[in-house]
């Protein structure tokens, strides 16, 4: 019985993978997947011994009132600290399954070490990756810390020797040098990477998982282990190559930056209001909407999805959404805002099936992004953004920016397009600006 079930819980994961590549179909495949894990409960709940039946029935119980309180808390910009917190959880949660093995299991030494050994440094480097997208202040001199992470690194191989003698302690040290070098190892990461740094963590979470299948002969761990290791890795893959940044430089080049001082450039830039925007639209034939993390940041999408509507219905305007691979700060950030507003997905592409529409465009309205735009991802060698693949916003007729200045984006390079001629700078918080556009239109 147990067997038939986990087939259909295979199955159903494996199901529930292929739905959430496709944002129209990543709904149900979220909804498969929590079915699949509620089975899995089912499933394997009837086998926990008696003695344990209490502590698991509590682990459980604690698990969903944290993970229900914690989803209706989350807002949507923190979604990638909390993903790196649910990698985390799962490294520990190896790491602890690979300490219990130490003593009880009858399965390689080696395979169990590794499962500590992998489940920690994902435990800690997530910390440190969710510290750095938190934006929490920690004084650090990068370079003395990654230094410092390759001699964590070599302490902690030479501290297997002791273990194998049985010395006492010997594998609590091997454990704190694990988290220590977890923790070094990410932290000097430069911010414009954490995604990249997220994604390999969850290939991480993944393998540990799959080396605790192996080392307690469960299928089910196997399974779910190859299945996310394996989709984090491919994830890493496309990040690095939509980022243009292999994951070598990721860890151990930090890119340059090159700062223009915008104060002076002040003057320079073609200021509009909300009125000149809706003008400008409702007379359009064609409008590209570029979003980017400041749409997540003002929680603008249904003001937006209000102004799409307008400019369709009323205007009978071609509105389209453009949707660069690392907008947002998450793989699949702006399709979530997008889906949370009703926008349809049919009316959102993807960077290589709508690069080529700008240049037929009459207005590039860019909500809240700035890296994904910036020209000098062509030609700045060093900077974090170079040979970055970007939505070419300036072959359109009028670019339109809303952003609260000119400050730069999570790169911290500044983007020329602000000052070029065909672009207008509409200041002022996403939300509120698009709400006033949306008056505007209503009105005329
Ligand atoms: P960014 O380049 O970070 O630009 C976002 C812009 O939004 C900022 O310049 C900011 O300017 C503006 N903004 C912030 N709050 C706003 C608000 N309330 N109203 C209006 N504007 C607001 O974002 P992007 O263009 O989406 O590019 C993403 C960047 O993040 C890339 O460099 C990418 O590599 C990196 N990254 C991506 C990911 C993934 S996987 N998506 C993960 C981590 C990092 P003001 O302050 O002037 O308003």
């Amino acid at each position: 019985m147990i067997k038939a079930l986990s087939v259909i819980v295979y199955s159903l994961l494996i199901f529930a993978l292929s739905a959430l590549s496709e944002p129209k179909k990543a709904y149900y495949g979220n909804f498969i997947a929590s079915f699949a894990m509620c089975l899995v409960i089912v499933c394997y709940f009837p086998t926990i011994p008696d003695e344990y039946l209490t502590s698991a029935a509590i682990a459980l119980l604690l698990g969903a009132i944290t993970g229900t309180f914690s989803s209706h808390r989350l807002k949507t910009p923190a979604l990638p600290q909390m993903v790196a917190l649910l990698n985390g959880s799962g490294g520990l949660a190896a790491g602890i399954i690979g300490i219990t093995e130490l003593t009880a299991s009858t399965h390689t030494f080696e395979l169990v070490l590794l499962i500590i050994y992998t489940g920690f440094i994902t435990f800690s480097g997530s910390l440190a990756a969710f510290i750095k997208l938190s934006a929490v202040k920690i004084p650090f001199n990068p370079q003395i810390t990654k230094n410092l992470s390759y001699i964590l690194f070599i302490l902690s191989i030479l501290s297997i020797y002791p273990i194998y003698q049985n010395t006492s302690y010997a594998l609590l040290i091997f454990i704190l040098l694990a988290i220590a070098f977890g923790f070094c190892f990410i932290l000097p990461i430069g911010g414009a990477d954490m995604s990249i740094i997220i994604s390999v963590l969850n290939s991480f979470s993944g393998w540990s998982t799959l080396f605790v299948g192996f080392s307690t002969e469960n299928i089910l761990m196997i399974v779910v282990g190859t299945l996310v290791g394996s989709s984090g890795s491919i994830l890493t893959y496309m990040m690095t190559k939509s980022m243009h940044r292999p994951l070598f430089d990721v860890f151990f080049k930090n890119p340059s930056i090159q700062k223009i001082n915008t104060d002076s450039k002040r003057s320079e830039i073609h200021q509009a209001s909300a009125a000149d925007a809706a003008f400008l639209m409702e007379n359009a034939n064609k409008v590209i909407i570029v979003p980017g993390f400041g749409l997540a940041a003002a929680n603008a999408q249904k003001e937006l999805a209000d102004m799409a509507n307008i400019l369709k219905q009323k205007y009978q305007v071609n509105v389209k959404f453009a949707i660069h691979p690392v907008a947002g700060r998450m793989p699949g950030h702006m399709n979530v805002l997008l889906a949370e507003a009703d926008i349809s997905a049919d009316d959102v592409y993807e960077l290589k099936d709508i690069n080529q529409e700008f240049k037929t465009c009459d207005v590039a309205y860019v909500i809240g992004a700035n890296d994904i735009t910036n020209p000098l991802a062509k030609t700045l060698k060093g900077s974090p953004i170079y040979q970055m693949p970007i939505l070419e916003v300036e072959l359109a007729k009028r670019i339109i920016f809303v952003k609260r200045s000119l400050a730069t984006g999570y790169a911290n390079i500044d983007n020329p397009l602000f000052y070029a001629d065909n672009t207008l700078m509409l200041l002022g918080d996403a939300k509120e600006v698009t709400k006033q556009i949306v008056t505007v239109l209503e009105e005329g």
